[in-house]
């Protein structure tokens, strides 16, 4: 079958996530289409996009071929049950086939165009119009594809969870999207232990653990480590929770050696920064960083399954980051993906995230 997936704001990294979650679970991902904020791939699974943070719609893709041959297909299918309704289209053929089917049909179809606008991080305002069914209509070299767009992402329930939980850090909390993305990036799959060697509140532990992981947390911070205690009663309590976790307050320097399956963490990105670093500043951070997280790196290395990934997030001040080569001859570790940055216009620190094995 073939996958339409509509994109977040981080198009490149939403992709990398889906990517990451076929071939661990050996979906055999082949890529047919990639453009703006939609990825096309054929798989021989759908995948639920609730399991991925960076997909914001989904459906499968009905029909295929000549513009001739799709129109024929959209004009012959029922497509909608229904005799008025508003109807949003993605991708990067107009909707004019659509509109001349429902109007011919008499039904009272609205075309809605976004009532949500959503920026990628590269300033592109993508449309997310808001309407009773989505299509997907696009073409590459001729070939033309459509479908209908069914799956989409459960904002209000992750939104929620996120909210709800008792013990939240709004300035060092990492969002559950991006909780999401590095346990997919990671290679997590259900079952597998994953461990979060800076765990903080414990944003990461809890999207895995909701994902039926089994988790290992550790922070040198008391404060955060109480939190993360806090946040995962409540989640056992609120959620179904099967899994054992265990959270300690821990250097990340002395993390049992558990062989874990995954890991996926959110590093320190240094003090909060209240003015632009100039050149200089943010040279020597990554520096200090580098310092800091290499002999870490190694010795997470040592305590992983040796086919184990780990999705990590580097800071990225103005044109600074970490030197991803000189992590791989210093640790050993090679980089499977990244570096993919990750900010907000305006941020004066932003991420790279990378993935190593
Ligand atoms: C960016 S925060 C992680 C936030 C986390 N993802 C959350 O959802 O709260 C980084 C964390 O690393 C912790 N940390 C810094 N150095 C550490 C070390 N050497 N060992 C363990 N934890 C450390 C800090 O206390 C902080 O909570």
């Amino acid at each position: 079958m073939k996958q339409i997936f509509i994109l977040g704001r981080n198009p490149e990294l939403s992709k990398a996530e889906i990517l990451a979650y076929a071939d661990t679970r050996n979906l055999e991902p082949k890529e047919i289409l990639f453009e703006e904020n939609y990825l096309v791939l054929e798989l021989n699974t759908q995948i639920d996009i609730q399991d991925l943070g960076g997909t914001i719609k989904s459906g499968e893709v009905l029909s295929e071929g000549s513009e001739e041959e799709v129109a024929d297909y959209i004009n012959k299918e029922d497509l909608f049950d229904s005799d008025k309704f508003t109807y949003g289209v993605f991708g990067n053929v107009d909707e004019e086939i659509l509109k001349e089917k429902f109007k011919s049909e008499k039904r009272k179809a609205v075309l809605k165009h976004g009532r949500q606008r959503m920026k990628s991080q590269g300033g592109e305002k993508f449309e997310i119009p808001k309407s009773d069914v989505c299509f997907f209509l696009s073409a590459l070299d001729d070939k033309f594809y459509f479908g209908t767009l069914s799956q989409e992402y459960d904002y209000e329930g992750v939104k929620s969870r996120d909210m709800e939980k008792p013990v939240r850090r709004e300035e060092l909390a990492i969002s559950p999207r991006l909780s999401k993305i590095l346990i997919n990036l990671a290679g997590a799959k259900e079952d597998d232990l994953v461990l979060d060697p800076f765990c903080g509140i414990g944003g990461i532990l809890i999207e895995a653990l909701v994902r039926g992981m089994k988790v290992y947390g550790v922070d040198r911070d008391a404060n955060a480590i109480k939190g993360a205690l806090s946040n995962m009663s409540w989640l056992k309590k609120n959620f179904k929770i099967m899994k054992p976790y265990i959270i300690e307050r821990r250097d990340a320097r002395k993390v049992p050696d558990k062989q874990f399956d995954a890991i996926a963490t959110e590093t320190p990105l240094g003090k909060i920064v209240r003015h632009r670093p100039n050149r200089q500043e943010a040279r020597e951070t990554i520096e200090n960083f580098e310092r800091f997280i290499m002999p870490l790196l190694k010795y997470f290395k040592s305590i992983k399954k040796e086919s184990a990934r780990i999705a990590i997030t580097f800071p990225k001040i103005r044109e600074a980051g970490v030197d991803c080569s000189l992590v791989e001859e210093e640790t050993g570790l090679k980089v499977v993906t990244g570096p993919i940055f990750e900010g907000r216009p305006g941020q004066f620190i932003g991420r790279d995230i990378v993935v190593f094995e």
